[in-house]
């Protein structure tokens, strides 16, 4: 079964400069609390236990938040605001992290590739940061999917309807639908103009990966923007057997550019924050 997650988090974080200069965008907090611990928290819930982070220059504040800081734990002890640190202490306390750095930023696919000594030779899960995925109203997106793997054992993506004059931001599939929700995948461009998209149906940050796909990687060379595009392995992997798109049930935010940023933290500050979660 699924045990562990992947969060790549090596990018340069352009669209938030100057904020992303000396820290990590993955650590940019909505309300109070950093990207990457919503993130490590929707895999907890979603039963993973083995957090794995790839990381790059300048992100050791990632590290650092998944430990313990003793002069301050010490210094807050035994008042209010204890339990502030309360969450990042459970999350220490019932997961493992380990971290591998990706020395040159060629692309997601290539920064996933640089996490298989993380993973070894076991299916797992993917999350992007910087894409908070939220569901109120039941199991989270990584939780959906896993339930989905458990019947199908296959690779997936998670999808959204976009406008679509925004397909380029995007990989976009086009597929047949299996179920509701559920599409096959049959083609898929990475970041298409409007008038060369298979559809709408956009991919976001949530990946359930078969680790044959570590060597398909390894062959894909440079694509769109001149990198290692995810996007391209995975179509391989789709001509070659199977791959599942699963429109989430929820709410997501592009945080690494700011309108999604301020949704994110309008949303949680509202629902979330100001009702103690
Ligand atoms: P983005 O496309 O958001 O790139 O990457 P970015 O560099 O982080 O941000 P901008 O576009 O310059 O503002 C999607 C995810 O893939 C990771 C990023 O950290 C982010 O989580 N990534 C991207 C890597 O880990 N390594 C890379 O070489 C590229």
């Amino acid at each position: 079964m699924i045990r562990k997650c992947l969060f790549p988090a090596a990018g340069y974080g352009t669209r938030f400069l100057p904020a992303t200069k000396a820290m990590p965008k993955e650590m940019l907090p909505i309300v109070n609390k950093p990207l990457i611990q919503y993130a490590v928290e929707e895999a907890r819930d979603a039963g993973l236990q083995h957090m794995a982070i790839v990381t790059g220059r300048g992100k050791r504040a990632l590290e650092d938040h998944f430990d313990i800081s003793y002069e301050l734990e010490h210094q807050i002890r035994g008042t209010e605001k204890e339990k502030f640190l309360a969450g990042t202490r459970e999350l220490i306390e019932t997961c493992t992290f380990a971290y591998t750095r990706q020395v040159e930023m060629k692309g997601l696919g290539h920064a996933i590739l640089s996490g298989r000594p993380l993973i070894g030779d076991e299916p797992f899960a993917v999350v992007l940061a910087d894409d908070l995925c939220l569901n109120l109203q039941g199991d989270g997106v990584l939780a959906q999917m896993i339930k989905l793997y458990k019947k199908f054992r296959c690779s997936i993506v998670a999808i959204q309807e976009v406008p679509h004059d925004q397909t380029h931001k995007y990989g976009v599939i086009a597929g047949e639908l299996i179920s509701e929700g559920i599409y096959r995948v049959n083609s898929m461009v990475e970041k298409p103009a409007p008038e060369d998209a298979p559809s709408n149906l956009a991919i976001i940050g949530r990946y359930i990966l078969t680790p044959d796909i570590f060597d398909l990687i390894a062959d894909t060379q440079p694509g769109k923007g001149g990198e290692i595009q995810i996007t391209d392995a995975l179509m391989k992997q789709a001509q070659n057997g199977c791959v599942l798109a699963y429109k989430f049930e929820g709410l997501r935010f592009d945080c690494g550019g700011a309108e999604g940023y301020i949704d994110a933290t309008n949303f949680c500050y509202e629902q979330l924050y100001l009702n103690g979660l």
